[in-house]
């Protein structure tokens, strides 16, 4: 059996790392396909070095670009490797350009499409991650949820075949990796334990728009008088920071490059609190019994919001959200048992032809 993998952004490579070992203890074939959709040393190559993930037999090397360019040069590239490699299932990740263009392709082409993190519904509608996801789940054959709340979602989409809850690859990522978690960029930034919030920013509703990035920068200005803010940056968001002239608020903050996998699950072991718009990191704080308080307008990871673990905040919430300390207790795992890797080679052989 042959499966195709395409990758191209950052959190695709950690999902892809939990399943390459396992795919190959079953002697399933994986064809490693990369769009290049992230290509900055780093936002790609550390994760491959850290991650132990295997060149891409493949790279597409489509870079940025306005979302219909990228989607477009991935779908007409990606159908020459699809239609050379046969492959009897394509697996795509998440809710990225990279995701919807490959289900496009392989669905057209007849190839079995199984997702991995289906059913991840987040508004607004109209947010280019929704539509991909969207889109995604609609012409996918396997299904991969990894809550239960996921799953029904996708029975309130009227998707009920080939809809299975195995749990989250990344949960099974972060036991796996837990012991090698780095402390060196925390002890590198002379940080004390417990005395910091770790901040990410990438959402194109929160840094596209100069308003709403000038007013996040303003309150994490405030909250660093109290707590050091540690804010490892984005290439899309330096960027904006300084063409809308805002490079005098990351003043006094802790800059860094982004980090990768190992530093960031490091780091975050250490912090106070999270301030994120990443679906990757708000669920990583969880594991990591840290609360994260959400600059978004919705998260597609709502257990942790219904039961009051992470906060849906505004910007200019948030330096009374990183001050106040809710008080719920832990919650138990939602996210699978460390296996949601295995359950998803079973499937994959189950269904294969
Ligand atoms: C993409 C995904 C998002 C995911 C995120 C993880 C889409 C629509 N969004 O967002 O779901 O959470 O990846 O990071 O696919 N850039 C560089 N170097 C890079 C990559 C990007 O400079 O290696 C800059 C470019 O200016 C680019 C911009 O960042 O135009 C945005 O990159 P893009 O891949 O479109 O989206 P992300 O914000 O990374």
């Amino acid at each position: 059996m042959k499966v195709i993998s395409l990758v191209g952004a950052r959190p695709q490579f950690v999902k892809e790392a939990v399943l390459h070992p396992l795919l190959k203890k079953q002697q399933i074939e994986e064809v490693l396909v990369h769009s290049g959709q992230h290509y900055d040393h780093d936002m790609n190559d550390v994760f491959f070095k850290f991650l132990s993930i295997d060149q891409p037999k493949y790279n597409l090397g489509v870079g940025s670009g306005s979302h219909a360019e990228m989607t477009g040069k991935i779908m007409i590239e990606f159908e020459k490797i699809a239609l050379q490699e046969k492959p009897d299932w394509v697996m795509v990740y998440g809710d990225t350009d990279t995701t919807v263009a490959g289900a496009m392709v392989a669905a057209k082409l007849k190839l079995p499409v199984a997702h991995i993190e289906a059913g991840i519904r987040a508004l607004p509608k109209k947010a280019p991650e929704e539509i991909n996801r969207v889109m995604t789940d609609h012409i996918s054959d396997l299904l991969l949820c990894p809550s239960q709340l996921a799953a029904d979602n996708l029975c309130q989409e009227n998707i009920r075949e080939g809809v299975h809850f195995v749990g989250d690859v990344m949960y099974d990522l972060y036991l796996k990796m837990k012991r090698s978690f780095s402390t060196g960029m925390f002890d590198r930034l002379k940080l004390t334990e417990n005395q910091f919030i770790l901040v990410t920013l990438h959402r194109d509703y929160n840094v596209d728009n100069p308003d709403q990035l000038q007013a996040i920068l303003e309150q994490l200005q405030k909250v660093n008088q109290t707590l050091p803010v540690v804010l490892p940056l984005h290439p899309r968001t330096k960027k904006n920071i300084e063409s809308f002239g805002l490079k005098s608020l990351l003043e006094n903050l802790t800059i860094t490059q982004p980090l990768d996998y190992l530093n960031l699950m490091g780091i975050l072991q250490h912090a106070k609190l999270v301030v994120t718009d990443s679906g990757g990191l708000q669920k990583e704080a969880y594991f990591a019994s840290k609360r994260a308080l959400l600059v978004m307008p919705d998260t597609g990871w709502r257990e942790l919001t219904d039961i009051g673990w992470n906060k849906l905040v505004t910007a200019d919430q948030l330096t009374a959200a990183c001050t106040h300390s809710a008080d719920t207790d832990y919650p138990p795992t939602m996210y699978g048992d460390g296996h949601a890797g295995e359950k998803i080679v079973e499937l994959l052989a189950a269904n294969g032809v």
